[in-house]
Formats: structure tokens, C-alpha cells, sequence
């Protein structure tokens, strides 16, 4: 089989500590994504500034960093056709509070800052941030039984 799409996705520290990984966990694998990366880790400033580049020099940067290196996230790569895009309209736009019901966004949070998750926007920053969250050896290539019956 040809290797899917892959994407990076996250439980930031307020997901985590509102015990929201199994709920998002939960949604990824009924849509049909296949976990491929999965941990549990806690963001060093290192990793934050070299995740969050885009964003240095906004007025909420600095916020961002101290948010997202302050509690452990769930981090993983997830696996399937279009699984950049699918995972984007899975999480809902930025604000919570515009974010559509049904999205994880929309249906578990109400604030910018605390969104719970983060999902690569761009085939590009998926394979950016893969690269940066995990090792080759931390991701696994395997078969699973419902293939046959998400895809043609
Ligand atoms: P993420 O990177 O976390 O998945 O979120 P995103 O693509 O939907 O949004 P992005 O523009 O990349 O912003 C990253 C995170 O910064 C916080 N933010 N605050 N106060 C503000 O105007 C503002 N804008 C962004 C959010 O927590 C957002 O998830
Ligand atoms: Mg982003």
C-alpha cells in the first residue's frame, strides 16, 4: 500500500488537563485516521519557539509559549487520504467561539488561548512539525483491519 497522507496533531496543556485526549482520540479514529505517532511529552522552550517561528513578534506570542510549555500535551501523527485537511475541519477554525459544532474546537472550548488541540495547517507544516515532535523510530507503518473498508 502506498503511503497516505500524514499530519501532525496535538492536545495542548488545557486539553490535557481538562482530561480531553481520549475525547479527541476518540473522534480520530471514528472518522478513520490511523494513528501512526503517539505520546505523551512536555514541550521544552526550544521546541515551542521552533513550532510557534511563525507566529514570533505577535502581541499573544510570548503567551503562547509560556501556554504551551506549561502542562504536557498528547502529541501524534495521524495517517489517511487528505489527512491534513480532514484534520483542519475536524479541530474548527481558531476561535472557539467561532468554530463550528461538531468540530472539537466547537464542541470543547470557548477561548482563543485555550483551544485544546493544534493540527498542521499545510501538507508543508506537517511534515515540518512531524520531523520536529518525532523520531523516525517513534512512528509505525502498519495495516489496520478497517482499510479495506474506508477506502475504494
Ligand atoms: P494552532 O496553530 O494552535 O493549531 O492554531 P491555528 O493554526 O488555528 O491558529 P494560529 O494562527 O496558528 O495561532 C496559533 C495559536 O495562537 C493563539 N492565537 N491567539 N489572540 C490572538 O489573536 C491569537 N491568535 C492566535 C491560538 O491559541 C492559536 O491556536
Ligand atoms: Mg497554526
Amino acid at each position: 500500500m502506498e503511503t497516505r497522507e500524514r499530519t501532525f496533531l496535538m492536545v495542548k496543556p488545557d486539553g490535557v488537563q481538562r482530561g480531553l485526549i481520549g475525547n479527541v482520540i476518540s473522534r480520530v479514529e471514528q472518522k478513520g485516521l490511523k494513528i501512526v505517532g503517539l505520546k505523551l511529552m512536555k514541550i521544552s522552550q526550544e521546541l515551542a519557539t521552533q513550532h510557534y517561528g511563525e507566529h514570533k513578534g505577535k502581541p499573544f506570542y510570548d503567551g503562547l509559549i509560556n501556554f504551551i510549555t506549561s502542562a504536557p500535551v498528547a502529541a501524534m501523527v495521524l495517517e489517511g487520504d487528505d489527512a491534513v485537511d480532514i484534520v483542519r475541519t475536524m479541530i474548527g477554525v481558531t476561535d472557539p467561539r467561532k468554530a463550528a459544532p461538531g468540530t472539537v474546537r466547537g464542541d470543547l472550548a470557548v477561548f482563543m488561548g485555550k483551544n485544546v488541540v493544534h493540527g498542521s495547517d499545510s501538507l508543508e507544516s506537517a511534515e515540518r512539525e512531524i520531523n520536529l515532535f518525532f523520531s523516525k523510530e517513534e512512528i509505525y507503518s502498519y495495516t489496520i483491519a478497517s482499510e479495506d473498508h474506508l477506502y475504494d
